[in-house]
Order: structure tokens, then sequence, then C-alpha cells
């Protein structure tokens, strides 16, 4: 069985959050692995926490042997793409578990799951999937709030004049002049119009591509979202490679491209995962919460992804006050920001020690076109963090509810 732990959901979530961030959002995360790779060098010593969103990035992370393993998300939906990725480790052989997560034959779900997979799963997990089992038969990057958008986008990119057989010829080019050259020629003229820029400017799109009302303001506040979309989109297009590139090529093509996938899709650490499992725990709860509820500074990595951008700022200093507290000496914590600069608040900047060459450099190769910014901290050694307040239901639902 799967180790998943329910906290409970502290108070009402607005009515936009609840029609938009409901359900499967995050269909594949967004992080590029790579990135978080080397810039946690998660260890065997190490007690990692991550994100959950689809789940990618914490099994990426189990790649490399941590000694444990969290996987914590608000939304139970996101987790439960984690958990039917766990039993597809546990219950399935290399090939079918591929065939079903890259999405390359993934009707195969249909045979597996009642007798390999379901016993397995938590009952909320079982619940979602007997609903919804239907998304992964049919292939799980189709669906979701993000499946949705990326269709939006395959449906017009040939109406703009961008073919899917130029599409196919630009993932298989092997230099950056070559692609810029192309995307000046063949993709910019035709991408950049008056009705890109206004569905750039329309915030159910970009909520559908899972940007954070929040965040869109946060974005759109400091630098106009269609000008953010165009740099970041132009950046991933022209100045790293595009060859291994599998979120666009998901994304602007609808599948991966051979090999090219996620590091928990690959074959050659199929066994490692295999054997790793029972040192992973799932999480359905909000960050803070949870790790108020671990031991004082028993863990060792953090990937946060960008949830600070869903954040007020009194949610994001309380929110890094128990990333503190939870901290080992010498933590390392990772994080990414929709704006151009997004530091830490003064009170906690001081207890932190930026890696700022190694983000920079990390963020210069970053193929997901999605974030403007990227921070790498450790925790300075002998910070001993004052105990969290007492925390009351009143308090969860008003301090740590994004
Ligand atoms: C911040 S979002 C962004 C995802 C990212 N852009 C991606 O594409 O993978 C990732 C996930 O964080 C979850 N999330 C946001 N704030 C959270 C918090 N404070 N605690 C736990 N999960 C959170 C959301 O439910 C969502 O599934």
């Amino acid at each position: 069985m799967i180790s998943v732990v329910d906290l409970p959901h502290p108070g009402k979530r607005g009515l936009l959050e609840r029609l938009v961030f409901r359900g499967i959002v995050f269909n594949m995360s967004w992080e590029d692995p790579e990135m978080d790779r080397r810039a946690l060098r998660v260890g065997p010593d190490d007690a990692v926490i991550s994100i959950s969103s689809a789940g990618c990035n914490p099994l990426n992370f189990l790649c490399q042997s941590p000694r444990r393993l969290i996987s914590v998300d608000g939304n139970p939906a996101q987790n439960a793409i984690v958990e039917l990725k766990l039993a597809g480790l546990r219950g399935l052989d290399h090939a079918t578990f591929f065939d079903i997560f890259a999405a390359r034959k993934p009707a195969v779900i249909a045979k597996v799951y009642r007798m390999r997979l379901r016993p397995q799963l938590s009952p909320g997990a079982r619940a979602f999937w007997d609903r919804n089992l239907w998304m992964a038969s049919r292939g799980l990057y189709d669906f979701g709030k993000m499946g949705m958008a990326a269709r939006l986008v395959r449906f017009l990119l040939p109406r703009l004049g961008i073919q899917p057989a130029r599409i196919e010829q630009f993932f298989e080019l092997q230099s950056l002049e070559e692609q810029q050259e192309y995307y000046e020629r063949y993709v910019a003229p035709r991408l950049w119009g008056p009705f890109v820029k206004w569905l750039c400017k329309s915030r159910w799109f970009m909520y559908l591509c899972g940007v954070h009302p929040r965040q869109f303001d946060l974005v759109d506040g400091r630098h106009d979202m269609y000008k953010y979309v165009k740099e970041r989109i132009e950046y991933a297009l022209t100045k790293v490679p595009i060859y291994d590139n599998y979120f666009l090529s998901v994304t602007v093509t609808g599948r991966f491209r051979g090999n090219r996938v996620p590091p928990y899709l690959l074959e050659e650490n199929f066994e490692t995962l295999r054997n790793n499992l029972g040192r992973v725990t799932v999480v359905n709860g909000w960050l803070g919460p949870y790790l108020d509820s671990q031991p004082r500074g028993s863990i060792n990595k953090f990937n946060l992804l960008d949830i600070f951008d869903w954040m007020t700022p009194e949610l994001f200093e309380a929110t890094l006050r128990s990333v503190l507290r939870a901290a080992a000496p010498g933590a390392r914590l990772i994080y990414r920001s929709g704006s151009y600069r997004l530091d830490p608040p003064p009170a906690i900047l001081s207890q932190l020690e930026p890696h700022t060459e190694l983000a920079r450099e990390l963020f210069a190769a970053d193929r997901s076109a999605t974030y403007g910014s990227f921070y790498v901290y450790s925790v300075k050694n002998g910070y001993v963090p004052p105990d969290p307040a007492p925390t009351t239901a009143r308090d969860l639902a008003t301090v740590h509810r994004p």
C-alpha cells in the first residue's frame, strides 16, 4: 500500500480556485528536472520534500535514492496522479509503465487497473481513478486544465500558419543557430500577432495554463503577461537546445519523442524506483501545516516549485518560517517564480545562503519556458528557528491556505 497522509483541509477556497484549481490542473510537472538535480544534489542520507504537481519531479528525485521522499500537494487530484504512478512502478513492468505514463499506448491501463493498480491506491485516489480512468486511458497529457490548454495550442498553430510538418522538423534541429534562423523565418512572424496577444492577456486561458490568479496579477502587474510569455518562449526556442525539450514537444506535438522523456520514465531508472517505493509518503494538504507537524530539523532538501507566486506576502513568510523550522543544518531549498524577481522576505533572507551563480547557470538552460527566475539557497548553519506559534484550525485557515 502507498503511504498516504491526509491533512485537514483548512477553510473554504475561493470560487475561482474551486472552479479552476480543482481536479487535475497539471498533467506534467513543468520544472526542468536537470536544474533540480544539479541544484539540490540529493543523496542517500537526505530527506526530501517536494510539491507533487503531476508527480514527475518527486519521482525524478526518487531516482537518486534519497533516504525519504515526501510528495505534498493541497490538490488531492494531483496526488492521485502520484499514487497511480507509484502503483504502476510496483505493479507493472517498465514497458507497460511507459505505455501509460509516456502515453505511448495508454489504453492498456484499462486492462491492468483493477488487478494491478487499484488495490494499491488510497481510498481517495481509488475513488478519483474509478471516476476518471478514461483520462489516463486516452493519454494524460491531453487532459487536466493544462491538457485542455495544450490542445487549444495545437488547434491554433496550423491556423496561424505553423504547420505540424514544420514543427516536427524543428524538434530535430541540432544547433541553436539553426533554431534561431528557423524561429525568425517560420515562427515569430506567424505567432506574435494580435490574436495570440489577446490570448496571453486572457485570464481564463492563462488559468487553464495553470497560472494562479495571484500569479497572473504578479506577472502581468510587473511585466505585462504578453511581453513576458513572448520573451520566455522566444528564449526557450532560440537559446536552449530544442532536441530534448519534452515540455514543448508534449505541448505542441502532443507526444514525447522516443526516449526524450523525464528521468522517471527511463528504463534505466525503473528498478531503482521500484526498490525505493517504501521511502515515499504522499501528503494531501498544504506545505506549511505539514512542515509544522514534522520534527524540527528533519528535512534536508526542499523543492517548492512556484508556490510562493500563489501566496500573500504574509503566507510567503509564514511558509518559509515553517521551512526553516523543519530544515536540517545546511539544508537546501529551491523555488521558481513567474516574476523576474521574488526574493525571500528580509527577515528570512538573513537566515539563508544564496547560490546565485549556480541558480543563474541552471536557469539559463531551463527548457520549460515557464519561469522568470530560479532560486537556490542553503539554510545557514547554526540557525535555530523559533518554535511556530501553536496553530489552531482558524490559524491554519487564514495563514496557511493560498
Ligand atoms: C504551484 S503549482 C505550479 C505547478 C507548476 N507550474 C507545474 O507546472 O508543475 C504546483 C502545485 O502546487 C500545489 N500547491 C500550491 N501551493 C501549495 C501549498 N502551499 N502547499 C501544497 N501544495 C501547494 C498546487 O495544488 C499544484 O498542484
